[in-house]
């Protein structure tokens, strides 16, 4: 058994868990990374980064506040969102000295972009928000903060998958990992953890999550008898490349791009007056596909275009230069010229583990802190992004509530006295039956076919529009999937990168997150932000204007509780744009 102790140990380097790192310098930390630490999801973000810095127009944090909490459809808790707002204009001035290449305007000062519900006045009209670097601004953030990790001296573990969490008794002692160049495990022993391992985007077909986005941290902590929060909320991103799902960043309808449907009209005037193409994402989505039901997609097909071809080659070689070479590498078009073929994409998890304001995992509606573990970034759920995220929400989400985990963490390690001891005697017999039993399977099929089984199914019966038949077809067909996943069997017997293991590792989560995902969509009787029930199609306050936790016992059962939603300074309003 291999094993270290460290003070702190972070689950996940992307924008979050580096953030958090960097907060922690000083004290002995580790963080464990899947993937090298800047290839991870943030890298991929692309439009901008929201905050009321005023550069092009007059802005302020309650304008940012309130578009956060109406675009969340009122299922935000405002004290959160409150200190996200207040919190980002430092946040960006900080990337800004740390040397984050931003655009900037002519007189020097950071650019800012139209980007999708963002709005002046309280919802009067569009505000330019979002600080951007070109459509490169994740990978800029990623660099930017393993930089300063480097500065720090943070230790690194590259390539370790964290497959269990040593939870026990309301409290964590650690973390066991699958180190996948050699194949040994590893437990880890810290007076805090930190969980910053971002979505779960596969689960579905087409999403514009990377192939690692699997969600094992989740999946760990709902395993461990802990709850995970809202998750019937996914957002599908209306910009995906057709079929592939890779993401055409909405600052591209920042820029002026537009939706056209097979007649060409721009269709989103109707449905949304004030913003048009550029109302939040769960919106659009849905018009998307409203516009194909009626036989507006293009030649009666699934999808619709995104018409760049006024703006100009310029516009896009100097604002948008990444999206524009995708569309000619994936789609052979030359968005200058053609319209582009696009459908939604699923792209984020607005539910996930609940926690505090200040990143602490909460076990229950009564916000009981589970001692020394934190979580932060898309794998939470604190919320702020409520039933629907507003685009460039998910950067300042990691990068606030990094530093505040970073903050609290370093609290904790001060308190605490000595490394928590082990749990049981055996911290990583539970990772090591599980490969085992996987590894001595000598008859089945491939975890791949399962895989792509489930993510269709979760396209068609759990995506943009739900019922109650198709979920309860869901959950059947997802029960069967288990009894397939018990069979599968692994090919490779190798120690070394072993991808054959590690994806069949991988699919027990995603099993898991589908079953909480739907079991969330059936729960919830109404309609709000990302989730949309053909069978109740109105939002409803007077049930549910609550967010649900759901926990899985023992014996596999579902429990749900309910958590309120705090309301501080806006009343849940009719959600128009
Ligand atoms: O469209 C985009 O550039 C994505 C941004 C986001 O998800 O916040």
């Amino acid at each position: 058994m291999i094993t270290h102790t460290y003070d702190a140990v972070i689950v996940g380097a992307g924008g979050a868990g580096l953030r958090a790192a960097i907060e922690l310098a000083g004290h002995k930390v580790a963080v464990i990374t899947k993937l090298y630490p800047t290839r991870s999801h943030t890298g991929t973000a692309q439009g901008g980064i929201a905050a009321p810095l005023g550069n092009m127009e007059e802005d302020h944090w309650e304008w940012y506040m309130f578009d956060t909490v109406k675009g969340g459809d009122y299922l935000v808790d405002q004290d959160a969102a409150e200190v996200m707002c207040r919190e980002s204009v430092e946040i960006v001035y900080e990337l800004e000295h740390w040397g984050l290449p931003f655009d900037r305007t002519p007189d020097g000062k950071i650019a800012q972009r139209r980007f999708g519900g963002h709005t002046h006045h309280f919802g009067q009209g569009p505000v330019m928000r979002a600080c951007h670097s070109a459509d490169r601004t994740g990978h800029m953030i990623l660099q930017t903060l393993y930089q300063q990790c480097i500065k720090h001296d943070v230790t690194f573990f590259n390539e370790f998958q964290v497959l269990d969490l040593l939870v026990e008794d309301g409290a964590c002692a650690g973390v066991v990992a699958y180190h996948i160049d050699s194949g040994e495990l590893h437990t880890f022993h810290a007076k805090a953890v930190l969980l910053a391992v971002g979505g779960f985007g596969r689960i579905y077909k087409v999403t514009s999550n990377a192939h690692a986005l699997t969600g094992e941290g989740v999946a760990a902590a709902w395993r461990r008898g802990l709850p995970l929060m809202d998750m019937e909320f996914f957002q599908f991103h209306p910009t995906g490349i057709y079929k592939l799902g890779i993401l055409l960043s909405e600052a591209a309808r920042g820029e002026g791009a537009v939706f056209l449907n097979d007649r060409g009209e721009r269709f989103m005037e109707r449905y949304s007056p004030t913003l048009k193409d550029l109302a939040p994402r769960d919106i659009c989505s849905r018009c998307i596909y409203q516009e194909i039901r009626e036989g507006r997609g293009i030649g009666g097909k699934d999808y619709v275009y995104l018409d760049f071809r006024h703006l100009g080659p310029e516009v896009l070689e100097k604002k948008l230069p990444d999206i524009t070479e995708f569309v000619r590498v994936y789609q052979g078009l030359d968005p200058a010229r053609e319209p582009v073929p696009i459908q939604p994409t699923a792209h984020y998890a607005m539910g996930g583990v609940p926690t505090t304001v200040d990143a602490e995992v909460i076990a229950d509606e009564r916000n009981t802190p589970v001692r020394g573990l934190y979580a932060a970034g898309e794998c939470a759920c604190v919320s702020v992004h409520g039933a629907n995220r507003l685009g460039t929400n998910s950067l300042m989400d990691i990068l606030v509530f990094g530093r505040r985990a970073g903050r609290h963490m370093a609290q904790t390690i001060a308190a605490a006295g000595r490394v928590p001891a082990l749990v049981g005697h055996n911290p990583d017999s539970e990772v090591r039956e599980r490969i085992e039993r996987l590894l001595a399977r000598t008859a089945g099929e491939p975890a791949a076919a399962v895989r792509a089984d489930l993510q269709t199914m979760m396209m068609e019966k759990v995506g943009v529009f739900r019922t109650a038949g198709g979920l309860e077809e869901a959950a059947a067909e997802l029960r069967a999937l288990r009894e397939r996943y018990a069979r599968v069997k692994i090919d490779d017997h190798g120690r070394r990168f072993n991808t054959d293991l590690l994806e069949a590792l991988e699919l027990g989560a995603l099993l898991d997150l589908a079953e909480a995902t739907i079991a969330s969509c059936l729960h919830r009787t109404e309609s709000r932000g990302g989730h949309f029930r053909e069978d109740y199609p109105a939002r409803d306050d007077a049930n549910w204007l609550k967010h649900a936790l759901i926990y899985r016992r023992e014996d596999g059962r579902h429990e749900f509780r309910h958590k309120p939603v705090v309301i501080t300074r806006f009343q849940p309003q009719e959600r128009t744009y």
